[in-house]
């Protein structure tokens, strides 16, 4: 009897502990950050290659690859990406040769042994547009532009979250407090989680 006594009570105290931490938390908030107040989620975009029977849009693909090469390229590596993975994006051998050449990749002079640089090959990878991380912070207002092989993967939500960026540069509401407007060299948008970026509006 004793026993089930003192299981019962302890039963009645694991209850008890149990539902006050469930209601605690559920009236537990955390004090809002400016960041979250004005931070915003990425746009409600649909691509051709959503879903399981999702298709990449071969058009749509090559375009993103002449936009990141006339544009991007400027300040973002694809150093996981080499020229023969474009065979992926529906380019035929001799394209993916055609297009490695317009770049130039680091290379050794034959007869010095100097460094130099040579045109690109299928095996070569996308070279880098800075040649340390100092060159980069030095060009972009002391933010290193990251890599972009993986980034629509190491992104919550990447592919909308990468198209909101681009899409979401944006005039600073009133109502934001001083402290969070963006300073020299730094531009307001929303989806970025700190709000302001040292990423001009790509033009
Ligand atoms: C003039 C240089 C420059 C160009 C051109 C540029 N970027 Fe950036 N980008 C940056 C810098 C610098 C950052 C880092 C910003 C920061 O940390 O505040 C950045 C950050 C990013 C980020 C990361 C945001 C995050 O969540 O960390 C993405 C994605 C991005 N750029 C995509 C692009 C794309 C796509 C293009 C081409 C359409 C492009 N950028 C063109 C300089 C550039």
């Amino acid at each position: 009897m004793a026993r089930i006594l003192s299981i019962l009570v302890g039963l009645f105290f694991t209850v008890a502990l149990a539902w006050s931490l469930l209601v605690g938390l559920l009236n537990f908030e955390m004090p809002h950050s400016v960041e979250h107040d004005f931070h915003e989620h990425p746009k409600d975009v649909h691509f051709a290659s959503d879903g399981a029977f999702g298709k990449f849009d071969r058009q749509q693909l090559q375009r993103g690859l002449q936009v990141y090469k006339e544009v991007c390229a400027a300040c973002h590596s694809l150093r996981l990406v080499a020229f023969r993975d474009l065979a992926a994006l529906g380019y035929n051998e001799a394209e993916v040769k055609a297009f490695a050449a317009g770049f130039q990749v680091p290379g050794i002079d034959q007869t010095t042994g100097e460094a130099t640089t040579r045109p690109g090959i299928a095996t070569d990878y996308f070279p880098k547009p800075f040649a340390n991380d100092i060159a980069a912070r030095a060009a972009n207002n002391n933010a290193i532009p990251p890599d972009l092989s993986l980034m629509a993967k190491a992104r919550h939500d990447g592919a909308a979250y990468v198209y909101s960026l681009l899409t979401g540069y944006q005039d600073a509401p009133e109502s934001l407090p001083e402290a969070n407007r963006p300073g020299q060299g730094l531009y307001y948008n929303p989806y970025f989680p700190n709000l302001n970026l040292a990423m001009a509006r790509p033009q």
